[in-house]
């Protein structure tokens, strides 16, 4: 700040300087008036009038310019103190807060040891741990971080009445009135304006905060968007190129997983939010409303929870592959624009229908010749979940969109050659009934 106001300064002297140099210089190469020859001595005295009268005139302007330039200083000089004065009351970057969503596990441990390590500012980037189920021994986990972590509980520990077929889903009712009363307190009692949510089984990779950090901005200025993830659904190993740490996509599945979330979209679902399920419910299309995630190439989040809510299966069958990033990625110095969404959807479509059809054979048994990418086509919910099958990527449908997809396009790596799983072109739109 100082050092420009300075050269500002220095600027100024300088062009009054060379000015007044330029001037003197001016004057002293007149060719002094001889006086023996009579008309030539006149048309000379007419010039050196002319001449005076122009240079009053330059050196009128020049007083106009200095002018300029002294109120151009002052007026630096006024908005550098008016900004200097706020900052110390606000750092200059957003505060990007973490909830964690905690319940009873102690593993939890885990999940803030990671956060911890990898925060490169307690300022930036508070942590509050929210604790659902009001189970001592992680509610003492949680209190040994101290100050380093923010420790709230959910007051109403009470069982959610529920239909009788619904008994066995209570424990998706109490993460969803969790979430409710955990985001209300983030936003309206904090009055944070945007979030980070992390759930207790989530490990961060070292990345992560910066990733959330470079986002916020498109996040913030792109109506399109309604949440940033860390999660790649297929970020399996060999499905994901390893030398695209820094790839970002978009989506048009919400991931969930370690997200972010800005007040604007919370105001917007707060009042409708759902009693249970609350992951399918932003899936669906009333929810969703066409906007897309975006998601790393590279997960920046792993899941340790195999003892959860939904038991597990889930877990050994896909959740424990999803590999970590774990080079650091400096993405808030990246230049992020590929991912604006009209250069985004024009670029995708061109390289996906661009890319040569092949056969699911040929994908499989090594037949592809060139570097790729190359299309792979569905044309049905059948042929999409078969293909997925057997490819090894995730075959299940949300509100008719595929985990990962991007206008019904799936992208993932099979034997280092990257596929496009895709709808024919000229796709418009999902079919919710695909599930
Ligand atoms: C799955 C999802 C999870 C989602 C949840 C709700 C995956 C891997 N996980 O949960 O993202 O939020 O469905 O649809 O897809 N919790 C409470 N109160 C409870 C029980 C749990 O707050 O009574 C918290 C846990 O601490 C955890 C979160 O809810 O942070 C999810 O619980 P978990 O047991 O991990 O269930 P998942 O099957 O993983
Ligand atoms: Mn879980």
């Amino acid at each position: 700040m100082h050092r420009k106001r300075g050269s500002l300064i220095l600027c100024g002297t300088f062009l009054f300087i060379t000015w007044n140099a330029i001037l003197v210089l001016l004057l002293w190469g007149r060719p002094t008036p001889s006086g023996d020859q009579g008309e030539v001595v006149s048309r000379t005295n007419k010039d050196l009038v002319e001449d005076v009268i122009q240079i009053t005139n330059t050196i009128e302007n020049e007083l106009e310019i200095q002018k300029e330039l002294l109120i151009q200083i002052l007026n630096h000089q006024s908005r550098s103190s008016n900004k200097n004065k706020p900052k110390v009351v606000a750092p200059a970057q957003p505060v990007i807060p973490i909830l964690v969503i905690a319940c009873n596990r102690v593993t939890v441990r885990r999940c803030l040891d990671k956060l911890l390590q990898h925060r490169p500012s307690a300022q930036l980037y508070p942590i509050i741990v929210s604790q659902d189920c009001g189970h001592a021994d992680t509610a003492e986990v949680i209190r040994s971080y101290g100050n380093q972590v923010t420790h709230l509980k959910q007051p109403d520990l009470s069982d959610i009445a529920v239909r009788p077929e619904h008994k066995k889903f209570q424990g998706y009712y109490k993460i969803s009135r969790h979430y409710h009363w955990a985001l209300n307190q983030v936003f309206k009692t904090h009055s944070h304006s945007s979030v980070v949510i992390v759930e207790d089984d989530l490990e961060v990779a070292p990345d992560f905060f910066e990733y959330f950090r470079a986002m916020l901005p498109l996040l913030k200025s792109d109506p399109s968007l309604w949440c940033v993830s860390a999660w790649n659904d297929n970020g399996r190993d060999g499905y994901v190129d390893p030398g695209k740490a820094n790839l970002l996509y978009r989506t048009d599945f919400f991931p969930g997983l370690g997200w972010m979330l800005l007040r604007e979209v919370w105001e917007e679902l707060e009042p409708k939010w759902p009693a249970s399920f609350w992951d399918d419910w932003m899936r669906q299309p009333e929810q969703r409303r066409n906007r897309a995630c975006i998601r790393p190439e590279i997960s920046r989040t792993l899941t340790f929870g195999r003892q959860g809510v939904s038991l597990g299966q889930f877990y050994d069958k896909y959740l424990r592959y999803i590999k970590l990033n774990t080079e650091f990625v400096p993405f808030t110095k990246l230049d992020l624009s590929y991912l604006k969404e009209e250069t985004y959807r024009e670029n995708f479509i061109k390289e996906v229908y661009s890319a040569p059809v092949v056969t699911y054979e040929e994908v499989t048994q090594g037949q592809l010749k060139g570097p790729g990418p190359f299309r792979l086509q569905y044309s049905s919910k059948n042929s999409f979940k078969l293909l997925a099958k057997n490819l090894g990527i995730m075959d299940d449908l949300k509100s008719g969109v595929p985990r990962t997809g991007y206008r019904g396009t799936v992208s993932f790596l099979s034997r280092g050659k990257r596929i496009y799983l895709a709808p024919p072109p000229g796709w418009t739109q999902y079919d919710p009934t695909w599930s």
